[in-house]
């Protein structure tokens, strides 16, 4: 049975577009991405599903009291559609324990830093990358990890660099981290769950050998 995958999303969903593409090709092995769920409801991510036959849901942030009120309709949202690996994708609401209680080790989060620089609360979108070049860093880039309740803090799956260029502004930085790292690196890390091949043991991540085909 294909792993059900939900994307949460809260904007444009150029990561949602590509695992989108990445299904398409075929390269989400054993794994279907069986709903999008967007805290903002004219978030573009929720077009880009429309147009590739994806369920969508709207869960607007300002309907629910607290986080943890937003977080407890996510999550019987995402049992009710029997959801087995929950990825955000540019989802910009901190979420409380309760989604990590219910999917432990499967929810994955996509970062536009070299974690643990610039994240944690307040570091999230252009504001990474402003941070990375108010710093001087001479590489940045993207990191896949698991969710845990300390944010940005769960353990790390995949990550890529770049160099910075000197004439970068944090626009100019974004695309090339969104192009060369995160549109490549969501994926495989999601294909890789999918396949049963993420073994994680405290905050170690190791990536298991493809199984072989029975004959
Ligand atoms: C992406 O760069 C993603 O890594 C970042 O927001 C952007 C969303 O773009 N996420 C965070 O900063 C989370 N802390 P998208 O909607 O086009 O995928």
């Amino acid at each position: 049975m294909p792993k059900r995958i939900a994307v949460l999303v809260s904007g444009g969903g150029t990561n949602l577009q590509a695992l989108i593409d990445a299904q398409d090709r075929g390269e989400l092995a054993n794994g279907e991405i069986a709903a999008v769920l967007s805290s903002t409801p004219n978030a573009y991510a929720l077009e880009r599903a429309r147009l590739a036959g994806i369920p969508g849901f709207s869960f607007p942030k300002s309907q629910y009291p607290t986080a943890q009120a937003l977080t407890a309709a996510l999550v019987d949202k995402l049992r009710e559609l029997r959801i087995d690996l929950v990825v955000l994708a540019g989802f910009m609401t901190i979420l409380t324990r309760e989604l990590f209680q219910a999917y432990e080790n499967a929810v994955i989060n996509i970062h536009p830093s070299l974690i643990p620089s610039f994240c944690g609360k307040g570091c999230y979108g252009l504001h990474v990358h402003e941070k990375a070049l108010e710093y001087g860093v001479k590489v940045s880039g993207a990191t896949v990890h698991f969710v845990t309740e300390e944010c940005d803090a769960g353990p790390i799956i995949l990550q890529k660099a770049v160099e910075v260029q000197p004439e970068d502004t944090p626009e100019i930085l974004q695309r090339r981290i969104m192009e060369q790292c995160e549109w490549k690196l969501l994926p495989q890390a999601v294909a890789l769950f999918c396949q049963d091949r993420l073994a994680v043991e405290g905050r170690i991540v190791t990536i298991l050998p493809p199984k072989t085909q029975a004959m």
